[in-house]
């Protein structure tokens, strides 16, 4: 977690390091601060609170300089204060410094600093990084040595940018946490995702961990662990700038959801060929498949909710397939060996806990394929094979548009495995179903035109609790619904097996529990019977599904979804459940794109 960003070049640097700060704070916004070389030092700004606070802080202070470095934090080490702020600083203040990560050794380094003389004014494990350069500068004679020798100290992760006081470059590091070079003429960035300068360059390398590099104003030059100039390959992204604004939406999480007619379109083309039942990944050599007998699909939070649904459908296809949270994977796996696929499903391809079980997995000799939206992130590096969902930038906290991106890539993944491997058979309705996805895009627009989510967020709010429920196929999305709920409304919500209501959690359910039933999908008939389980018990009732299906006439409040394939109307009715979070935030006044004690990318264990 925590976003860096860095620039050097002819321009002015402020406005671009609080522009790209602004589109990092989907990795955390507990505090903020830049730091630029003005001509007579090195100038920090830096506060508790979101980026905003600094604008307004630079705003009244005129802050200028054509070098510096910026941070977004998540906080790890000490509370989200001033002080603990990023950049750190040396007890000089020539040295500055922004770290995205974790230094495991911080305790043992901050004990030998303090026996030299350095004075620590914050509770980071970050702060040991200045001080280490500067205690390694009073005996190496170049600056280069001297940070060198100080990362050689770090023990964990760590993307690193630093000033040196009358130096006109950034030193910056990569060992375990993402760090992107953006090359423009006269300009070069870096920072941790490609949002953060994407109005500036399209044009980026993907450093690789053990990179160090210079950036200057004439260019940036990258060596590896050893020390030796290298060169990394650079990419031009499609990425739109426009992509990684608001627009005219009062939120990223808004406008990402009325995005996702495109978004699964892109996701969709050239995969699939309803006429013939085909579907092709150009992006998946399936060699890789060659004596797979077992997959385990691996993800945490939203993604796990999209891998369960990618696990059914690979289950109905006969394959032997197993679910896992990527945080449980090293001790639930069982046995793993070279005819297991493991498949992890990361959108951000950042995750700690599902790098941490693809290393497990790949360790243990199975073959690995990431599902992930981000090209260059750490998990399509790592994984024998990428598939990518191309949602596009994501930049609300809450995973939307590249839920429903995963969700249709494993449904065509999962089809396209049951082709290839020997034991296994697709669904007979295949070329109905990949009808139904390439009509998605049509239904989405119509879902989201129609929805009546608003005006049920004008009551739902205030009630003591919420519970979702669904079964078979509904039943990811209905976990899926009732995590985005407590996200970003803060109100307590759970997603049930719809079979598992009268097991238990019926014992908590009231007049003051509303219960959203998904009806769509398979075994409609039961779902309705157990909300009206519910309902005998006082609920309310909000049903999704189809005009005229099951459950319509029964439900106190009815959110329509197209009559279509069924599995496709479960990613409808994970839309409805979107807006219905969405709008019911909205009416809560809650930070709906930054919800209190998350981050997007999270990369502690
Ligand atoms: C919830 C959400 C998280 C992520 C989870 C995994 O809206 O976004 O639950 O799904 O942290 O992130 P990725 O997919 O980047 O591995």
């Amino acid at each position: 977690m925590c976003g860096i960003i860095a620039q050097s070049g002819a321009d002015d640097a402020v406005g671009t390091l609080i522009n790209g700060l602004e589109r990092l704070e989907y990795r955390g916004y507990d505090s903020a601060g830049i730091a630029v070389q003005n001509g007579s030092g090195i100038a920090v700004h830096k506060r508790a609170g979101d980026v905003s606070e600094i604008r307004e802080e630079i705003q009244t202070e005129a802050a200028s300089g054509e070098v510096g470095i910026g941070h977004t934090r998540w906080s790890t080490h000490g509370p989200p204060t001033d002080a603990n702020a990023h950049p750190h600083t040396s007890d000089t203040g020539n040295i500055a410094v922004v770290h995205n990560g974790v230094i495991e050794n911080h305790a043992e380094l901050r004990e030998f600093l303090s026996a030299n003389g350095h004075e620590f004014t914050s509770d980071t494990d970050t702060e040991v990084i200045p001080h280490l350069i500067e205690h390694f500068r009073q005996t190496e004679s170049e600056t280069m040595a001297a940070f060198r020798r100080a990362i050689d100290e770090l023990e964990g992760s760590y993307a690193i940018a630093a000033l040196i006081r009358d130096e006109e470059r950034v030193y910056a590091a990569r060992a375990g946490s993402p760090l992107v070079l953006g090359l423009d003429s006269g300009q070069y960035y870096l920072a941790s995702d490609i949002p953060a300068f994407v109005e500036h360059t399209r044009d980026v390398a993907f450093l690789e961990d053990g990179d160090v590099v210079v950036l200057e104003s004439d260019g940036a030059q990258i060596f590896d662990r050893n020390g030796v100039p290298v060169e990394r390959d650079v990419e031009r992204v499609d990425w739109n700038p426009e992509e990684v604004g608001k627009g005219h939406f009062d939120h990223y999480m808004l406008k990402e959801i009325h995005n996702q007619p495109s978004s699964i379109a892109k996701t969709i083309r050239g995969r699939v060929d309803p006429a013939d039942g085909a579907v092709a990944f150009d992006d998946l050599d399936t060699e890789v498949l060659d004596g797979v007998r077992e997959i385990h699909v691996v993800a945490c939070g939203t993604s796990y909710h999209a891998a369960l649904f990618g696990a059914r459908l690979l289950s109905d296809a006969g394959v032997r397939t197993q679910v896992f949270r990527a945080s449980e994977y090293a001790k639930a796996a069982g046995p793993v060996s070279d005819e297991t696929l493991v498949v992890t499903v990361t959108q951000s391809g950042e995750t700690a806990d599902t790098l941490s079980a693809l290393r497990t997995a790949a360790g243990r000799g199975a073959t690995t394929v990431t599902v992930t939206n981000v090209v260059g992130s750490t998990a399509a590096r790592e994984a024998d094979q990428s598939v990518f969902i191309r949602a596009g930038p994501e930049i609300g906290v809450a995973a939307t548009k590249t839920f429903t991106s995963q969700v249709v890539t494993l449904i065509l993944l999962s089809q396209k495995i049951a082709m290839e491997l020997p034991d296994a058979t697709p669904r007979e309705d295949l070329p109905e179903l990949l009808a139904a996805l390439e009509r998605i895009p049509t239904h989405l627009d119509q879902v989201i035109e129609e929805s009546r989510a608003a005006d049920l967020a004008t009551w739902l709010p205030e009630h003591e609790a919420y519970f979702f429920i669904g079964r078979g196929m509904s039943r990811p999305v209905a976990l899926e619904g009732a995590l985005k709920f407590k996200e970003i409304t803060y109100e307590h919500a759970e997603g049930f097996a719809s079979g598992q209501l009268k097991h238990g959690p019926l014992a908590l359910v009231t007049s003051d529990t509303p219960v959203f039933g998904l009806f769509t999908g398979e075994d409609v008939d039961k779902t309705v019977t157990n909300a009206k389980e519910a309902q005998t018990r006082g609920a309310d009732i909000i049903g999704i599904g189809p005009a005229d299906g099951p459950g319509a006439d029964e439900s106190d409040a009815y959110l329509r979804v197209p009559d279509t394939h069924p599995v496709c109307q479960n990613l409808l009715a994970n839309v409805q459940l979107q807006l219905v979070s969405y709008h019911t935030a909205n009416q809560l006044d809650r930070p709906i794109d930054k919800p209190r004690n998350l981050a997007k990318s999270v990369t502690v264990q």
